[in-house]
C-alpha cells in the first residue's frame, strides 16, 4: 500500500476553512471515533478551545464545533466524535479514511480556559463522553501545570470501552518525556462507569454530590476558596453540575471577569 502523505491536500478549501489530510482513524466503539489530521502551521489555539470541524457536502462545508484533542504545540490535530446513524455530519465523518479531506475552521475559540479561571490551588476537569476532548488538550499543555497545583480530571461514561484515551493517560502520559513529570506529580485521573459494573460506578453529579471524589482522594469537601473546574459534557450533565456547583457558591468565569468554574457543551450531538 501506498504510504499516506502527511502533507495537506491541494485542494482548495472554502472561505475561512483549512482544507487538511486525514492521517489516521480510530474507532473506539460503534458510537464513538477519533481521528488526527495535517495542521496548517498558522493555525493557533489554546487548549480547551474548539473549531469548526466537517466536510465539503454537496459542494458546502457542513461543520460542527470540535474541541481540539490535541496540545497547542502538536505537529498534528486531533478530534474525538460520536457517530450518529442519520447525524447530518457524523453519519459521514464516521467513515472517514486516512486520505481523505475535512475542513477545520480557521478561527478556534471557547471558554474553557485557565485564563477565564481565578488562580485556584485544584482544577477539577468535570466530562461526560465526548467533552473529554478539550481536556486532553489540557493536560498536555505543559502551562496548564503552572497555573494549578493539582488537576484531577473526572470521566464518565456509559461502558468501559468508551473510555477513550484511558492508556494514554494512565500510562502514556507518567512517562512522556516532556510532561512525564508534571502529570505524575500533578494530574489525578477518575475515570467512571455508569452502565457496566466498574470500581467507580456512578454519575459525576452522585460523585460530587456524595462527597465520593473529594473524599477518595483525602481533600477537603469542594469549595471555591481553592477548587476551580471546567465542566464539558452534554447540556443535562452541566446544568447539573452547574446547579451543585453553584450552590456550593463557586461563580462562573469569563474573560472579562475570571470565576471558580467555566463550562462548554460538548457539541455534537448528531
Ligand atoms: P447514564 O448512563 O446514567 O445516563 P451519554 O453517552 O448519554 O452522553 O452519557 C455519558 C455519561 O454521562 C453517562 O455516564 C451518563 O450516565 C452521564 N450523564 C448523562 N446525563 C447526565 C446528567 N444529567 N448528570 C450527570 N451525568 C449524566
Amino acid at each position: 500500500m501506498d504510504s499516506i502523505p502527511t502533507q495537506a491536500p491541494a485542494i482548495a478549501a472554502p472561505p475561512g476553512f483549512f482544507a487538511e489530510r486525514v492521517l489516521d482513524v480510530h474507532h473506539w466503539t460503534d458510537r464513538l471515533f477519533s481521528f488526527t489530521c495535517t495542521r496548517d502551521p498558522t493555525f493557533r489555539f489554546e487548549a480547551g478551545q474548539f473549531a469548526m470541524i466537517g466536510l465539503v457536502v454537496d459542494g458546502k462545508p457542513l461543520v460542527r464545533a470540535y474541541s481540539m484533542v490535541s496540545p497547542p504545540w502538536a505537529e498534528q490535530l486531533e478530534f474525538l466524535s460520536i457517530k450518529v446513524q442519520h447525524g447530518p455530519l457524523t453519519s459521514r465523518l464516521q467513515h472517514i479514511v486516512p486520505g481523505d479531506t475535512v475542513l477545520i475552521g480557521r478561527k478556534a475559540t471557547g471558554t474553557l480556559l485557565p485564563g477565564n479561571l481565578a488562580p485556584g490551588g485544584v482544577l477539577w476537569c468535570f466530562a461526560t463522553g465526548t467533552g473529554l476532548a478539550p481536556f486532553m488538550s489540557l493536560v498536555r499543555d505543559p502551562g496548564s501545570y503552572d497555573r494549578f497545583e493539582r488537576i484531577v480530571l473526572v470521566h464518565t461514561v456509559r461502558q468501559v470501552a468508551e473510555l477513550a484515551y484511558r492508556t494514554l493517560i494512565e500510562q502514556d502520559l507518567p512517562r512522556d518525556e516532556l510532561l512525564g513529570e508534571l502529570a505524575a506529580a500533578q494530574l489525578t485521573y477518575l475515570p467512571a462507569v455508569t452502565r457496566e459494573p466498574f470500581p467507580r460506578q456512578a454519575r459525576i453529579t452522585t460523585l460530587i454530590e456524595t462527597g465520593a471524589l473529594t473524599a477518595e482522594l483525602g481533600l477537603p469537601p469542594l469549595s471555591p476558596d481553592r477548587d476551580r473546574a471546567m465542566l464539558c459534557g452534554s447540556e443535562a450533565m452541566n446544568a447539573d453540575v452547574r446547579a451543585l456547583l453553584e450552590a456550593r457558591g463557586f461563580t462562573e468565569g469569563s474573560n472579562s471577569e475570571p470565576g471558580t468554574y467555566v463550562v462548554e457543551k460538548a457539541f455534537v450531538t448528531k
